[in-house]
Parts: structure tokens; sequence; C-alpha cells
């Protein structure tokens, strides 16, 4: 899904579907998982191990139906996903944005109108590398924490699907506590404790 786009960004790109022999593809600098978020047990946890690999997955309730596993909002997917695959190194990104987007809205770094692309990772090198992987595509990186931090821009939130700059989203994770989705996922993490 994002082959034409990394390409065009002048980056060596592999891909690998359900039917492929996953080794070759997940053996490269950043793996990006653009799989329906139902079947992310599919992924090949010991083909990833090691690997710096981008979620950028999204949970839909209307194709992937009740999902337990993906359902709690105390816990961003992206966290379900790393806990899945334990032994690689899972940053969010690229999820919040439409493919046509992706592919026709990249700007050179400046440009007034370039759009902004939220990240959430743990880990601060690895955060940086898909920050500048983020701006190779002709996007602004924005930070917004660590992986936890993704459930402010996973669907429904404002920041999906915005088609904003980076100061937008900056703004929009600003307020996120206090929207609606924000306060459900707030009322979840105490609850949790
Ligand atoms: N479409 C967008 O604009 C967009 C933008 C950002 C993020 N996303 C996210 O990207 C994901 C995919 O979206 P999509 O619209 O591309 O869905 P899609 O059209 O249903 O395509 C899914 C692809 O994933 C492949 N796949 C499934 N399990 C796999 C596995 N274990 N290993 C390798 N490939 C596997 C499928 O291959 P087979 O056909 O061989 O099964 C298929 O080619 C979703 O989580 C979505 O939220 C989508």
């Amino acid at each position: 899904m994002f082959a034409a786009l990394a390409e065009r960004a002048g980056l060596e790109v592999r891909t690998a579907s359900s039917t492929d022999d996953p080794a070759e593809a997940c053996a490269s600098d950043v793996v990006i998982l653009a799989v329906p978020m139902s079947r992310y047990r599919t992924l090949p946890v010991e083909a990833l191990r090691g690997r710096l690999v981008v979620d950028a997955m999204n949970h839909w309730w209307e194709l992937d139906g009740a999902r337990p596993d993906l359902d709690d909002p105390a816990t961003s997917t992206s966290e379900t996903v790393q806990a899945f695959l334990a032994g690689s190194r899972v940053v969010k990104a690229l999820n919040h944005a439409s493919v046509w987007e992706l592919e026709n809205l990249g700007r050179p770094a400046g440009a007034p109108d370039r759009r902004g692309i939220a990240i959430a990772g743990d880990d601060a090198a690895d955060v940086a590398a898909v920050a500048a992987l983020v701006d190779a595509l002709g996007f602004d990186p924005v930070v917004a924490g660590p992986l936890a931090a993704g459930v402010a821009f996973e669907p429904p939130t404002e920041i999906f699907g915005s088609d904003a700059t980076a100061a937008q989203i900056r703004s929009m994770l600003d307020r996120f506590p206090r929207s609606q989705r924000g306060r459900v996922v707030a009322r979840a993490r105490q609850g949790r404790g």
C-alpha cells in the first residue's frame, strides 16, 4: 500500500502480501505493517523479531467486528500489536491519513501547506528514525509521545482523517484529553488503575 509512495521518495522497497514468504520484506531497515487490524495475529513474529516496525493499521469495528483484544479504550491498538510482536520495536505512524492523501499531498520541507503525520513510540531513536521516514515521504512528523499516546490518532479521533498540518495536529493532540474519545480513554485508564 505504501510502496509507490516510498519508491517515489527514492527508497528501496520490498513488499509481501499474505501469500508471500515474508522473510525478504521483513529483512528491511523499517517494516511498515498495513494489513487489516483483525489479522494482526497472522503477522510473522519471528521474521519481525528485532525489527523496527511501523504500525500503520487501524481497528475498524465495521470490518473487524467485535474484538475484545482491540476494543479496550485503555490500550492503544499499537500497544496490542507491540505485545503480540514482543521481539520487535513498534512505532505507530502513517495510519491517520488515507493512501490518497499520502500519495498526493506530500510536499517539500518548509512548504506552507505541508501536512503532518503523528508518531507514537517508546524508544527515542526509533521514533527519530520513523520521523525521518515521514519527512522523506513529504510530511512533517509530529511526535505525540509513547506508544500509549497513539490512542489520540486512532479512529475515532479528531486527528484521524483530518488532513491537517503539523501545527493543527499539535493543537488536536493538546485538546484530545477534553474530547469525547479522550474522556472515554481516561476513564478506562483510571479503571485499570
Ligand atoms: N487504505 C487506506 O487509505 C489506509 C491508510 C492508512 C492506513 N490504513 C490501514 O492499513 C491496513 C490495510 O488497509 P487496506 O485498505 O490496504 O486493506 P485491504 O485493501 O484489505 O488490504 C489488506 C492487504 O493486507 C494483506 N495481508 C493480510 N494479512 C497479511 C499478512 N499476514 N501478511 C502480509 N499481508 C497480509 C492482504 O493480502 P491478501 O489479499 O493476500 O490477503 C491485502 O493485500 C488497515 O489496517 C488500514 O486501517 C489504510
